[in-house]
Order: C-alpha cells, then structure tokens, then sequence
C-alpha cells in the first residue's frame, strides 16, 4: 500500500507560487487552442526548444480556424526540426476536427479532449486542468518521475498495470482548488529540481515527505524493469544537384519523416552506386551522420552529385516521385532537421571517399 503525504498538493502550489516558472509564453492564458499547441510541441521536446517554435507558430497561425485552413505544407515547414512529424499532421487534424465538429472551440472535459487526434491522456488533462480548471491528472514524463520518487512507487512502469496504479494515485492526490497550479508545479519540479540523473533535493519542497529522498536512492525511482531494446538502420541518401537547384522527394505518409521532403533514399550505398553508374558530372561520398530516433539509430550516408547544368539530366525515374527546387525554395519546405543543414552547409565539406562506378560492396556495412 502506498501512503500518501496529505499535504503534497499544498506543498507543490506554495512552491510553484515562489520558485515556479510564470512567464513561459504559453503561461498567463486560458485560450485552449494556445495551451494545446504547447502542450503538444512540448511532449518529448524541451521547453528550451520550443520557445524558438512556438512564437513563431502563433504568429503565422493565430488561432485553429487559421491552423485548421492552411496547407499542410505550411504546418510542416514551420514545425520541421520539432522532430516526431506524425505529430504535426496530427496537430492539423486536431485542428480540423475542432472546427469541423466543434464549432472552432475545444471541447472542456480531459475525456472529451482526449479523443481527439493526437491528444494523449496526459495532455488532455493538462488542457483541461490549465483551461478549464479540471481536476484530471497530469502523467507525462516528468512528472511520473516526481511522483515515482515521492511515493517510492515500486512497481514497474514499463507495465500497463504499474502505469495504471501510478494514474489512479496521480488522480487521487489532486488538490480541491488550484489544480492548474498544482499541475504546473509538478510539470516545474520535474523540469528543474527533481531532475533525471541529479536532482537537487535539498531544494525540494517535497524532500520531507519523499520516500526516495528518505531511503537515500532518488535514482533508483521511477522503477523500470523492462527495456525495450534499441535497433539501428542505415541508407544512403542521393544529394543531387544541378544548375543550383537540388532534387527532393515527398516522403511517404506513414514512417520516418513522414510527408516532409527529403533526400531520396536508397537501402544501402551499393544500390544508390547502381542508380548513378553512368550519370553525367561527378559526385562524392560525405562523412555518415549518426541520427538517433525514439525506437532507433539510424547511420545516414549522403552521396552528393553534382550534374553538369548545360548537359541534359539523365533519366531520373529511379528516384521516384520528386522535383527541382531552387535553394531558398528547398529551405522553406518542411525538411528533416539533417537534411536541411546538409542544404544549409554553401561549402562543400571534404569528400570522404569518391563514388566509384565499379561494382562494390555496401560501402555502409562495412563501416
Ligand atoms: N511540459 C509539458 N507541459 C508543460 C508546461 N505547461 N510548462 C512547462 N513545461 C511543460
């Protein structure tokens, strides 16, 4: 049986009152269409992130109407480098929705919100708890570490029946009053004292009633039993250019990157080898870039060609469906974050190896 200290909710919001964070750009406003867009640029990226996002954001799209009507290509340019793409359509889609079958206005119950696209339980309750003054709990990943801590919370969270008894817990411990506070507490005590691998306990206001601070082992909470093991993937990707513009494709809609614009991409070097044997003008190998993503870690390998301008261009229907575009139109496109600094970079960096047109092994295998 896990206690619960009775005074944890009055201890959070007497120091969010203090120590707290208030002037975050999406704090002082009870508009839902402003503290969803945070709350879903802020899962899985940092505040320090999205404060360079999310301005920019409100600025070109001041409300979901205006969000809900845009091309989705404008959407993408604005969040690419957010990463986790899937969820900037889903932002568009929710948007839609909002619109199509809420009148333009956000539903005000966590439950209500909760169906809609993109919107996890834990944003919902943060929606409805800083909106709308809902007593719905907060689990995100900060806080879960909190609450893990304080309650030397023993069972493992990588379970569906550990999370489900950490929810229940969350939800009980809610204060009557002040949840938006409370909650914005919590979200701030994970963020800046209670912290992942050093967390300042002698500045916490809840280091006298937490379990994980009284056994000495802050570290050794949330607990988590089971991993789920990383994979690794490697392609290559074809740089081309010509006469100053270079060739993208879409990506496709579902997977990684889904719907940006991207380098085309090839399974491993020797297949993209194959594809420009042959090809006017010449090209290089460049150093690999090592890319990791939630689920893994993907080895990138850009072959960078340059066809002579004045010469026809070879047939490119190997690279599926894509187009030229100028420089400065490439970068105003929704880009995977490496894929536009490579454009970014006007030098080219030192080959790492010529592109042979001989027959070879998978120059990516044998790294
Ligand atoms: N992380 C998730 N939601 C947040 C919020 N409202 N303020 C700061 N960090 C957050």
């Amino acid at each position: 049986m896990t206690t619960l200290p009775p005074d944890l909710a009055q201890r959070v919001v007497r120091w969010q009152g203090h120590s707290g964070r208030h002037d975050l750009p999406w704090q002082g406003t009870r508009d839902a269409y402003r503290v969803w867009l945070s709350e879903v640029m802020l899962q899985q990226t940092q505040v320090a992130t999205v404060l360079a996002y999310y301005p920019r954001f409100v600025a070109r799209f001041a409300d979901v109407r205006a969000l809900a009507a845009a091309p989705f290509d404008d959407v993408l340019a604005l969040w690419s480098g957010l990463g986790y793409y899937s969820r900037a359509r889903n932002l568009q889609r929710c948007a839609q929705v909002v619109v199509a079958e809420h009148g333009g206005e956000f539903p005000r119950s966590a439950q209500a919100l909760a169906r809609l696209p993109g919107i996890g339980r834990s944003t919902a309750a943060a929606i409805a708890a800083f909106c709308f003054g809902e007593r719905a709990a907060v689990l995100d990943g900060n806080v879960r570490r909190v609450l893990a801590r304080v309650l030397g919370f023993e069972r493992d969270l990588a379970r569906a029946d550990g999370e489900r008894a950490l929810w229940q817990l969350a939800q009980t411990l809610l204060p009557a009053r002040e949840v938006d506070v409370y909650t914005q507490g919590l979200m701030d005590l994970g963020a800046t004292v209670c912290l992942a691998r050093a967390p300042h306990c002698a500045a916490c206001p809840l280091a006298e009633v937490c379990v994980a601070y009284r056994k000495g082992r802050p570290l050794a909470y949330p607990v988590k039993l089971r991993r789920s093991a990383r994979s690794r993937r490697s392609h290559a990707l074809l740089w081309l250019t010509r006469g100053g513009r270079c060739w993208l494709a879409r990506r496709p809609e579902q997977g990684v990157w889904a719907g940006l614009w991207s380098l085309p991409e090839f399974a491993t070097a020797a297949a993209l080898e194959d594809v420009v044997r042959g090809w006017p003008g010449n090209g290089h190998w460049l150093e690999p870039l090592e890319h990791a993503l939630t689920h893994f870690d993907w080895t990138l390998q850009p072959l960078r060609w340059q066809l002579p301008a004045r010469s026809p261009p070879p047939d490119l229907r190997a690279l599926g469906t894509g187009r030229w575009f100028t420089h400065d139109a490439a970068l105003s496109l929704g880009l995977p974050a490496p894929v536009r600094r490579w454009l970014q970079t006007s030098s080219l960096p030192t080959p790492a190896r010529r592109a042979t047109v001989q027959p070879t092994t998978t120059f990516l295998s044998r790294r």
